[in-house]
């Protein structure tokens, strides 16, 4: 099993890297699931675990690497996302499962990052080589634009009326 798969149920806490955000060149309105204002996850405007960003009103340019919190606990957050229909969101490439066909195909546009993601500990330290990939997900114009620039891999955009 990879580094990254044990966390789930034990720790949200996984980083996205910081070239990655590079890569995407945008300051975003809103990471709704951060550790704290103060992280490197260019936002203007946090929420929190203790804010629970889940039950809370989104408003502009999203970034989201949702927590898992158990098995498929990061569904929820998918489904959200959809529904706010503008921002970038990171997820497993798991293109094999049941959730993936059911929320990720229901984004503007995909990328699949060229070599493995290696998030990072709050301790600023680097995680292992994940057994997976990962794949952004943008909804809205904004967010295909950004993903479409980033040179970061595989950008693939998506039929319309997926949802
Ligand atoms: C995978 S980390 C991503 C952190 C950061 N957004 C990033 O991309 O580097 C998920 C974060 O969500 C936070 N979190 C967990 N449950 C949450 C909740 N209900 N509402 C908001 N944030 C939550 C965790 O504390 C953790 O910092």
């Amino acid at each position: 099993m990879a580094e990254h798969e044990p966390c789930i149920g034990q720790s949200d806490d996984w980083y996205t890297p910081r070239d990655m955000l590079e890569a995407l060149g945008e300051r975003f309105d809103l990471d709704p699931c951060s550790p704290g204002a103060g992280h490197w996850v260019p936002a203007d405007r946090v929420f929190t675990k203790a804010d629970d960003g889940l039950a809370q009103e989104w408003a502009g340019f999203v970034f989201m690497n949702p927590p898992f919190g158990g098995r498929n606990g990061h569904v929820p957050w998918l489904e959200k996302f959809l529904q706010h229909g503008n921002g970038i969101a990171i997820v497993r490439a798991y293109t094999s499962a049941a959730w993936f066909h059911e929320y990720a195909v229901r984004a503007d546009a995909m990328l699949f990052p060229r070599g493995k993601t290696k998030f990072v500990r709050p301790d600023g330290s680097v995680g292992g080589s994940p057994g997976h990939g990962v794949v952004l997900l943008a909804k809205g114009e904004r967010a295909k634009a950004a993903l479409r620039s980033s040179g970061l891999g595989l950008f693939v955009e998506l039929e319309a009326g997926h949802d």
